[in-house]
């Protein structure tokens, strides 16, 4: 290891700080899927990012189950299990199938797959198995399964890394010195690679500004949502900033361990006066930031640009 590269987050035996641990294992990007299956009467789901594709021939894919989840019964029972894999307009469903809630089908488009499998709507892909094997893998069960069939529909996966569901950009290829030159490659001459590789430019820049507040992408979210709504549970905040749970809980123990976050009784949080002064300083970063990336540019061309993407940006609905 280069011991210095001060970029290092963690180091350790994950046996020590388990959440660190957690941490450098989101750094793994991943889909994200809804695992279904029917034992006798009653339907399952759960969401899951464990599944992972083994072998072209036999078809194979596997994905583990948390010891301790309310469905295990089911899963050892059923001989079959069913991958949805999320497209990236289902993250609402993502959320919804975390939940340890009964009755996770009701209003949710489905369909019946071999021996009565739920099929989610809309899914990138869909895998029927059959349960060829089971493994302990620690506090989880380790689910390995023959795929009897498949179908791949058009449409982009969801994807989930570093504890919050992603989208996937195009790389915008390596950095480089050279200016942008548009009429050199006029397949740059569009907005959507134009968009990504400005993206991709700010989005690293600004990082470093963010960090010299100390804290990262998915913390600011967490504040920011907690400057709004005081008061909210862990659950509540999970499902409204589209973090995961774990996300949310090593977000929430950081914030808190800097004193920006306090937990209230009973199960709720509130932000600071430390944590409200710390979110304004960030904002106030993120417009310093925006000033001096188009300082060199007419701002009558920034305002216009700012026009463009916000038309183009409602027209999507976000
Ligand atoms: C993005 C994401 C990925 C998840 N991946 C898994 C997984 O691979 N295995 C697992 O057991 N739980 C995973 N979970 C948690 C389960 O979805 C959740 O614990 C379960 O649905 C709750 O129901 P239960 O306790 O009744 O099983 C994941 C949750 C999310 C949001």
């Amino acid at each position: 290891m280069n011991v210095l590269d001060n970029s290092l987050l963690d180091e350790g035996n994950p046996a020590f700080d388990q959440r660190a641990f957690r941490r450098a294992l989101g750094q793994f990007g991943t889909g994200v899927t809804v695992i279904t299956t029917k034992a006798g009467e009653e339907l399952v789901a759960i969401t899951a990012n464990s599944f992972s594709s083994v072998s072209l021939d036999p078809p194979m894919v596997l994905w583990s189950l948390r010891r301790e989840s309310r469905n295990l019964v089911a899963f050892q029972q059923s001989e079959r299990f069913a991958i949805n894999i999320l497209a990236a307009d289902q993250i609402e469903l993502a959320g919804h199938f975390s939940r340890s809630t009964t009755d996770k089908f009701a209003s949710r488009s489905w369909r019946e797959g071999i021996d009565g499998l739920p099929l989610i709507d809309g899914s990138a892909a869909q895998f029927e198995c059959r349960r060829v094997a089971q493994y302990e893998g620690g506090d989880h069960i380790i689910f390995l399964g023959e795929v009897d069939y498949f179908r791949c529909f058009d449409r982009v996966g969801l994807l989930f890394a570093q504890g919050r569901y992603a989208l996937a950009l195009d790389h915008p290829g390596p950095p480089s010195d050279l200016p942008l030159q548009v009429t050199a490659h006029p397949r740059d001459d569009f907005f959507l690679p134009l968009l990504v590789r400005s993206y991709a430019y700010l989005s690293g820049a600004f990082a470093e500004h963010r960090d010299a507040e100390g804290v990262d992408t998915n913390q600011s979210r967490v504040l920011a949502f907690l400057a709004t709504r005081a008061g909210a549970s862990a659950e509540i905040i999970a499902r409204m900033t589209f973090l995961g749970e774990a996300a949310v809980e090593d977000s929430i123990a950081k914030l808190v361990g800097m004193g920006w976050v306090a937990p209230r009784p009973p199960g709720t949080l509130a932000i600071t006066k430390e944590g409200l002064e710390g979110m304004h300083r960030i904002l106030e970063r993120a417009h310093r930031f925006e000033e001096e990336q188009v300082a060199d540019l007419d701002p009558a061309d920034v305002a216009a640009t700012r026009r463009v993407l916000l038309a183009l940006a409602s027209r999507g609905g976000h």
